[in-house]
């Protein structure tokens, strides 16, 4: 809890902290005595009696914490890193399990839309070469032989596999970080002297001291991390992260204030590689500081007295197949998917699942709007400052500076964190997120608002629908056009074939005239059965009659659907583009975006704002429903960007940093229950045709995995005559700024900022400006430009004693990385076939 007090403290104010985890530390920083050094700490390797010992050490540290007060309340109590890795390092693995499980994820990232371009990326793409398939046949053959016998290796390895990816859409979520996981110390914070000199590194804590100018003589920037100067560590310890750029990855080590994040150079997760790290100031001084760890504490229970040894976390939490556990596999499982929710999203579906299932009752009629919104409320995410208007999950507030700011001023605020509510068992988000948006508007122009700052830093995606919406609603005329598509490969083929069969037009017809705006209300179980289907065919995409094609026609035949179309050599579905007025389509019965459906009169009133009236605020982190939303707006209204952040240097930075992907499945919640659709409905024609399905349909995990997930869909633009998906295009943002200790915590700070640089007096950016933007966003012919370096160092092979590479950004010490390049250079485009 200190450590949560301490970066309020420094925040000025009571907020909690989205990924705060509660530590019962009595004390933030550690106690000495620590020695001057300058040079790393050495990497940890523990020996067989450091590994024999691991989990019943953590044991004893448990049986006393469970004796103290906070144990009654405590998510997790604190133990040495030393004996926390000797644990995890010390859990064992069958091979038969493991095996089972890397094939698993072979089958499921076959429907990575992005798989081959992953391996052998395009040019300034600024992305190394991933190559999944054969990372994974790596991974296997070294179980296989015996050169892994660690579980925890395997994790690490398959993370960074993935991770190396920088697609946020793309990942597994374990269960063992949520058992064992590590801290730093303290937070760091990067910032500026004004918002355009370059930033430097300090210890949040530090700067909380000061409580005045940062570069006063109290606060001594970090100059370097274990030895190495701090920009090329940070780089380094942050190249796993989820984003395609840098300097995104970078803004992910910090603190921030909107939305409330402790930065990953706090919450490591995965064991450091040493139980210290030294950090060296600008006024000399060196100090060595222990990392922390913090064990699960299952209040009243007596988990850890059950975990003697690695073996016992490898047999009870483990290799427990997740569907058929109840006791402390399955409450950690639980524990895994709570802790993943920044990634792991609900869809539309889900909610409109969940209100199926309690159709009978009047539950599922959306509340009038003013029961959706709520008026001056505080909200999290803007301290000093509260907005005008939200909707009662939090989701999006709406500002207007003139309440705030003593000025005449015209400008209205947009913030919106996410296009989900943070609370997973929220109501008709979608519904109360439309709601505020539209009071806003009416009383933006009531009080005749001119200008709109529309700020998604940390907005990491949601809801596709609430995207479109809030588009619609600034643009009321302007169709959205997102050309998007799938791969196309065998299990993905079947599943369309046998969806588009099953969900055809009639039972498409028949579904909206009994539901129509109903939202399923007194269903019968074969109309709740079809319904179901459908909901799933629709979140699939794998249904010619659901899609429209890059025009917005329906699809004349299954083959102008599906494709195959041959593309960078590999296998895509056609150009497939969202049928907005059928609401089966957009995925909820409920819910019309504005401009479709109950709401299509709404498509002729006037913008409220004019394109170059609006400004887009992000901080890089603008991922998947956001990117979606962010290319809206700059693609077809040319609207300029301010990105926030990034390393400390004067180059472009990207606006739309997130992953650029369409759509995220997972492979538990929705993947498994595609298959389960189609195995329901359809049988295989022979023992041949049933060993295929086996073969490429995914399965349940045989081990306890929270979850899983891969990007679904590219987004293409239009004008691209190479269909090179989004994801591949690092594309600048007009203006770049650095966080001042001002703006870092009070967001209106930062819009003054803004506001001042597109309309007002002041011109500077640190990189770029507002009012003569140089963006254009593609060339002549409309292709988009990536401010990703070239590649120097060409393709990897990865293979027997070949020196890796990395081909991106930076040189990193490849001696510290697991890597996978392309396995035979040109040759082996889709990996290694076994
Ligand atoms: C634990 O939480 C409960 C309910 O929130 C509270 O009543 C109790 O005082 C807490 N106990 C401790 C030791 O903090
Ligand atoms: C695993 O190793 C054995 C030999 O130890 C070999 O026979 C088998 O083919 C290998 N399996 C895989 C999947 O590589
Ligand atoms: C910061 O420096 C000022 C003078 O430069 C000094 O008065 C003050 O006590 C210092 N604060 C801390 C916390 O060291
Ligand atoms: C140097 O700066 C660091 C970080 O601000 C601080 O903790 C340390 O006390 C300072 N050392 C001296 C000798 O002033
Ligand atoms: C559903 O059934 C209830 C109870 O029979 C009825 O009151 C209600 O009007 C029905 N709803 C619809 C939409 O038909
Ligand atoms: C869309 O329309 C353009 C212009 O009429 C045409 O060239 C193109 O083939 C059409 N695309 C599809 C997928 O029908
Ligand atoms: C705007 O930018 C262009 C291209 O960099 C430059 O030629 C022009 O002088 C700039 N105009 C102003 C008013 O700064």
């Amino acid at each position: 809890m200190i450590v949560k007090a301490a970066a309020a403290a420094l925040l000025g104010l009571g907020c909690t902290f989205a990924d705060a985890v509660s530590l019962p530390l009595t004390d933030g920083r550690p106690a000495g005595p620590f020695v001057k050094r300058q040079s790393a700490p050495a990497k940890y390797t523990p020996t067989a009696s450091d590994l024999e010992s691991g989990c019943a050490n953590i044991g004893r540290v448990a049986a006393s914490f469970a004796r103290t007060v906070e144990a009654a309340n405590a998510s997790s109590f604190q133990v040495d890193p030393k004996i926390a890795y000797d644990c995890l390092a010390s859990i064992p693995l069958d091979k038969e399990p493991v095996t089972i499980f890397l094939n698993e994820i072979r089958k499921f990232v076959q429907f990575q839309s992005t798989l081959e371009y992953l391996a052998r990326p395009p040019d300034k793409s600024g992305q190394d070469p991933m190559d999944i398939l054969s990372g994974l046949i790596d991974i296997g053959s070294a179980v296989n032989s015996s050169s892994i016998t660690s579980w925890y290796e395997v994790e690490t390895r398959v993370e960074k596999l993935l991770g190396g990816c920088h697609e946020g859409h793309l990942y597994v979520a374990w269960v063992l970080p949520s058992l064992i996981n590590f801290r730093a110390p303290f937070q760091l914070v990067s910032l500026s002297e004004d918002g355009t000199q370059l930033p430097k590194v300090y210890v949040a804590d530090d700067v909380a001291l000061e409580r005045g100018r940062v570069s006063g003589t109290n606060a001594s920037a970090i100059t370097h991390i274990d030895g190495e100067d701090v920009v090329t560590a940070i780089d380094k310890l942050m190249y796993y992260e989820s984003s395609q750029s840098p300097d995104v990855r970078w803004n992910a080590a910090f603190q921030t204030q909107n939305p409330p994040k402790q930065g990953d150079f706090y919450t490591r997760t995965r064991y450091p590689g040493a139980n210290t790290f030294i950090l060296t100031f600008e006024n000399g001084t060196s100090t060595e500081y222990p990392y922390i760890a913090n064990a699960l504490n299952v209040p009243g229970g007596s988990l850890w007295s059950s975990l003697a040894s690695g073996q016992d976390i490898w047999d009870k939490l483990i290799n427990v197949p997740p569907r058929q556990n109840t006791g402390a596999a399955g409450k950690l499982r639980v524990r895994a998917l709570e802790d993943n929710k920044h990634r792991i999203q609900r869809t539309p579906l889900d909610d409109a699942i969940d209100r199926l299932t309690k159709r009978q009752s009047n539950d599922n009629v959306a509340p009038p709007p003013e029961q959706l919104i709520r008026y001056d409320g505080d909200f999290p995410d803007t301290p000093g400052v509260s907005p005008f208007i939200q909707d009662i999950n939090k989701v999006i507030g709406g500002y207007f500076m003139a309440d705030y700011d003593d000025r005449e001023s015209k400008t209205a605020i947009i913030d919106i964190t996410g296009f989900s509510p943070d609370d997973p068992t929220a109501q008709f988000a979608t519904q109360a997120v439309q709601a505020a948006v539209e009071l806003f508007l009416e009383e933006a122009q009531r009080r005749k608002m001119e200008r709109l700052i529309i700020d998604v830093r940390g907005n990491g995606g949601g809801f596709v629908n609430m995207g479109y919406d809030l588009y619609k609603q600034l643009f009321p005329s302007s169709e959205p056009y997102a050309g998007t598509r799938l791969r196309n490969h065998p299990a993905s083929l079947k599943i369309a074939q046998a969806f588009t069969q099953l969900v055809d037009q009639d039972v498409i017809n028949g579904l909206i005239r009994d539901i129509g705006g109903g939202m399923g209300e007194n269903l019968s179980n074969a109309q709740l059965s079809r319904y179901q289907n459908a909901q799933y065919a629709s979140l699939s995409n794998l249904n010619q009659y659901l899609n429209l094609d890059a025009n917005g026609s329906t699809f004349r035949s299954f083959d102008d659907f599906f494709g195959p179309v041959d593309i960078y050599d590999d296998q895509f579905t056609h150009i497939l583009t969202y049928d907005l007025n059928n609401l089966l389509a957009v995925g909820d019965l409920g819910y019309s975006i504005t401009g479709y459906g109950d709401r299509a009169s709404y498509a002729t009133k006037p913008a409220p704002f004019k394109p170059e009236n609006i400004v887009l605020v992000t901080d890089g982190t603008c991922a998947s429903t956001c990117g979606i939303f962010a290319e809206f707006l700059r693609n077809q209204q040319k609207i300029r960007t301010v990105v926030i952040g990034g390393r400390p240097n004067r180059d472009p930075s990207v606006a739309v940093g997130g992953t650029r992907g369409a759509q995220v499945i997972q492979h538990t919640a929705h993947m498994l229950n595609f298959v389960q659709i189609i195995e329901n409905n359809f049988a295989p024609v022979d023992a041949a045709e049933k060993a295929e399905w086996d073969q490429i349909f995914p399965r349940p995990f045989q081990m306890n995995i929270a979850e899983a997930a891969v990007n679904w869909k590219d987004n293409i633009r239009a004008t691209d005559p190479t269909q090179t998906p989004l994801q591949f295009y690092l594309e600048a943002a007009d203006c770049r700024l650095f966080y001042t200790k001002q703006t870092l915590v009070y967001s209106h700070e930062l819009w003054n900022k803004v506001d001042d640089l597109a309309w007002g007096s002041e011109d500077s950016c640190a990189q770029g400006s507002l009012k003569n933007a140089t963006v254009v966003l593609g060339d002549a012919n409309g292709v988009p430009v990536s401010i990703g370096r070239s590649s120097t160092a060409g393709y990897n092979s990865g293979a027997n004693g070949d020196l890796p590479q990395l081909t991106g950004d930076y040189d990193v010490d490849t001696a510290l990385w697991i890597w996978y390049g392309v396995r035979h250079s040109f040759g082996a485009s889709r990996g290694r076939n076994i």
